[in-house]
């Protein structure tokens, strides 16, 4: 068939050129925002006065028909056909004759996939700004549910100090409604319209952009052609967005994965979000965790893609801006399931209070608290750091925690200590202790939950 852009050229398209040209096995994914954007497009035309009322009607009549066939099945997207702006026109043409030819006056597909690419992170944000709700609503259910469990804060992997394991979900639930908000802020620059700016220059038709851009929904329209049609920095950052949400999905669920094993068991994901091993009968494996963990990576390298497609290209629209798409529909696609899926593994993982306790119980993370103890009845914070720290040394030599260690032993490191000792390294009383905003004390984790709460 000629193609619908066969204007200087004559000669028949090489089959191999076609199919390396086309980009409707991927941005078939577009049809309901490039039809959306069409419809608008009609609207202003007639407005306008630069195609007739009826002929606007006609061609918004058969364009809501081609969205519900194409919804029912009744119209299959042809893979033959180069792009989604061509077929839904090509369709359109064969339905209502001359009139259809009417719909590509003042506009491009330059512009059109501008359009199209911002409708649909548009929409993308949205939806996602709800998956990532339910999750952080989710930690935030498992940190209530779980809300004076003790378990070892890290620092370098190591033993630090205690903390309570619904301070450490709350961690995750303020991050994640960081990416909140920044989704909600990159949803501000992808809400600015492209249409109108046609080819690159603008157009000579008496168009009314702000017009169109209304009837999308769009807050405001971009103030120069050349740049509305050239940027993707919008897919950018949306990548960005969606790299950072990965990044902390990838930081639990890495810390999922450890918490499952032998060596640590402090949690242990239900059946129903675990898998088993071939060979080994015993095997109850983090999957998921592991395969959000991983397609972390598939995340960035869709960002750096598009970074690098972007970086050496001239202004205006080049061929390669065909290339955003791919990498920013894997990566909505990616962060969507892998949310769809951390959701309900939170809410049915189980949490063994027991082995966190036991766990906390070693590693001396009370050190700092016997220094605080010290700095209290007088001692300078430097020479109560070095008293605790041989304590520490001795307990380690005898195999004693400073809960075991006697009065006696004590005093010989310093007078000053007392029976009230036992109760300034109590681990359940160093976590109360931590009462300074922001801090592990169950009165801190409830003011977090609170503030979650009312965010949400
Ligand atoms: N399929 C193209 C893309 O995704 C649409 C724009 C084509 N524009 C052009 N001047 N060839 O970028």
């Amino acid at each position: 068939m000629a193609k619908m852009w066969a204007g200087r050229t004559a000669g028949k398209v090489d089959n191999l050129a076609d199919s390396f040209n086309s980009s409707i096995s991927f941005d078939k994914k577009l049809y309901k925002q490039d039809i959306q954007g069409s419809m608008a497009h009609a609207a202003m035309l007639s407005k306008q006065g630069i195609i007739a009322f009826e002929e606007a009607d006609s061609i918004i009549s058969a364009l809501t028909q081609i969205l519900s066939d194409i919804e029912s099945g009744d119209l299959k997207i042809d893979p033959k056909a180069e792009d989604i702006h061509m077929f839904v026109e090509q369709v359109l043409t064969e339905r209502i004759g001359v009139t259809g030819k009417k719909l590509h006056t003042a506009r491009s597909r330059n512009d059109q996939v501008a359009l199209d690419m911002r409708l649909y992170l548009r929409d993308f944000s949205d939806k996602i700004t709800v998956s990532l709700k339910a999750l952080i609503s989710q930690l935030k259910d498992k940190a209530k549910e779980n809300l004076t469990v003790l378990m070892p804060g890290y620092t370098h992997l190591q033993h630090a100090q205690p903390v309570l394991f619904s301070h450490h979900m709350m961690a995750y639930a303020m991050m994640l409604l960081r990416d909140v908000q920044r989704i909600s802020d990159c949803r501000k620059r992808i809400n600015v319209s492209p249409i109108g700016c046609c080819a690159l220059a603008g157009t000579t038709y008496d168009t009314d952009r702000a017009f169109e851009a209304e009837q999308l929904g769009f807050d405001s329209v971009c103030l120069n052609s050349l740049d509305g049609v050239s940027d993707r920095d919008f897919c950018v950052e949306m990548l960005s967005c969606l790299s950072i949400v990965m990044m902390h999905i990838s930081r639990l669920s890495e810390e999922l994965v450890l918490w499952s094993s032998q060596e640590f068991g402090f949690v242990e994901m239900s059946d129903g979000f675990s898998t088993g091993s071939s060979i080994m009968p015993q095997k109850k494996n983090p999957d998921m965790a592991e395969l959000c963990r991983g397609k972390t990576g598939r995340v960035y390298g869709d960002l750096i893609g598009l970074l690098t497609t972007l970086k050496g290209l001239p202004l205006a629209y080049n061929k390669d801006m065909q290339e955003d798409k791919e990498g920013v529909f894997d990566a909505c696609d990616t962060v969507e399931m892998c949310l769809s899926v951390m959701t309900p593994m939170i809410k049915t993982m189980k949490v063994n209070a027991d082995a966190m306790a036991k766990a906390a119980s070693k590693g001396f993370m009370n050190a700092t608290d016997l220094a605080d103890y010290l700095v209290v009845k007088g001692l300078a914070f430097r020479d109560a750091y070095k008293i605790s720290g041989s304590v520490v040394a001795y307990c380690i030599q005898n195999g004693l925690i400073l809960e075991t260690l006697p009065l006696e032993s004590y005093k010989s490191f310093c007078q000053v200590i007392d029976k009230d000792v036992y109760d300034a390294i109590d681990l359940k009383n160093c976590v109360a202790r931590r009462s300074s905003e922001g801090g592990t004390s169950v009165e801190s984790v409830k003011k977090q939950i609170k503030f979650i709460e009312e965010s949400l």
